[in-house]
């Protein structure tokens, strides 16, 4: 049977990483025998410069065929004037829905070999693995009214948040925190925000069907200090759309760099992968980012999309040996180039621990 996987390598550094995380995801297929059939589409603004949409509707066709979709990053300084609605990024909100991905899994750790490259203390930063789980489909990013009226000079976003939303979210998180360290922090704005107070009330409902699993509440604000004090204090931490989306780059870049974290993005059908971070367009084009992003997201792919454990393990093991090895791309503060860095680690991609 032939996997198809859908490329969507985008803006900035989206294709540089995306041709690694292809690469590597070819020799995975090749020692394990697997037939992988890879077909790319435009998203973003590599799709507006050909004059499409930023979500062409053959795009979101081919996702939603697909055994899973890999994505490198969208956005490009030359659409920043435009409206959001018109934007690069817009045709990311756009297949995330499409695609019905309600729940974001953003896996952060403290790498062996990285304790001194983030901005913490090798001692705070001890111990840490953590999985953020960010609601994707609801909230500011998706709620209406929302416009910018000139006339008036006022503008308006819509926090909404229904009971199901948070419930089908809250299900995936405790449902990891199962298989983990069973200890699930919510994070939330309760003492000012109504949305919040219903958020923290179905958590505690969802939570009485998981009796095995620690809930504790914290505010937003509290959390993001948390974070960069004690790290290794959380496990699985669950939150709306743009708390998760602020809190995930900081938990990216306490454990050495943006660059390092990956992300799955889940729903009823096809699974969306992608690096947490953007298309940071100063350093696009100059083989220098980091592509652990993306090759972490193209494990996440396999495990999750492709039901492919031992395929998947390999991959995250090999960028593990380039790591230990002392490769380090600019952001970790080496000077190992992203086709270097994926030379290693497509080295020593292998069948057995
Ligand atoms: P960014 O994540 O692109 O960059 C933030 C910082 O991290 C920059 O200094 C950048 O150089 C660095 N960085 C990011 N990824 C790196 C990597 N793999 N290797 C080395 N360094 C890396 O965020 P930004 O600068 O705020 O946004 C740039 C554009 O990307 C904007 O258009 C934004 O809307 C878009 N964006 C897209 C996504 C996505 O597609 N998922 C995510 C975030 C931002
Ligand atoms: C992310 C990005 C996106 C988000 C943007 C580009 C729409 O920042 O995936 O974290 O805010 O979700
Ligand atoms: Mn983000």
């Amino acid at each position: 049977m032939a996997f198809n996987v859908v490329l969507l390598p985008g803006d900035g550094i989206g294709p540089e990483v995306i041709r690694e995380a292809r690469r590597a995801l070819e020799r995975v297929a090749e020692l394990f025998r697997r037939d992988i059939v890879f077909t790319e589409h435009l998203i973003g603004g590599a799709a507006l410069s050909d004059g499409r949409p930023p979500l062409p509707e053959e795009t979101l066709k081919a996702a939603m065929a697909s055994d899973g979709v890999l994505l490198g990053a969208v956005g490009d300084p030359r659409f920043d004037h435009l409206p959001p609605g018109s934007r690069p990024e817009s045709g990311l909100l756009a297949i995330r829905k499409g695609l019905g991905v309600f729940a974001n899994l953003r896996p952060a750790k403290a790498w062996t070999g990285l304790e001194s490259s983030g901005p913490l203390k090798p001692e705070v930063l001890a111990g840490t693995d953590m999985i953020v789980v960010r609601e994707l489909l609801g909230g500011l990013y998706y709620g209406t009214p929302r416009e910018w009226n000139h006339a008036t000079d006022q503008a308006i976003n819509t926090l909404r948040y229904s009971r199901m939303e948070v419930e089908r979210v809250a299900h995936v998180a405790f449902g990891l925190a199962m298989q983990r360290q069973k200890r699930l922090v919510s994070v939330d704005k309760a003492n000012v925000l109504e949305t919040s107070q219903l958020w923290r009330a179905t958590v505690n409902d969802v939570a009485k069907r998981y009796p095995d699993v620690k809930v504790t509440h914290e505010y937003v604000d509290a959390c993001a200090m948390k974070l960069a004090c004690a790290p290794a204090s959380f496990d699985v931490l669950l939150t709306e759309n743009l708390f998760g989306d602020i809190l995930s780059d900081e938990a990216g870049a306490i454990c050495g760099s943006l660059g390092m974290l990956p992300s799955a993005s889940l729903g009823d059908g096809p699974g969306l992968f992608e690096p947490v971070h953007g298309s940071a367009p100063t350093i696009a084009g100059k083989n220098i980012a980091n592509p652990c992003g993306a090759l972490l997201s193209a494990a996440m792919l396999l495990r999750s999309g492709l039901k492919l454990d031992a395929e998947a393990a390999s991959l995250e093991r090999a960028v593990e040996t380039a790591l230990a090895s002392g490769l380090r791309t600019a952001d970790l503060g080496g000077a190992t180039s992203t086709a270097a860095f994926s030379d290693a680690v497509l080295e020593a991609i292998t069948m057995k621990a």
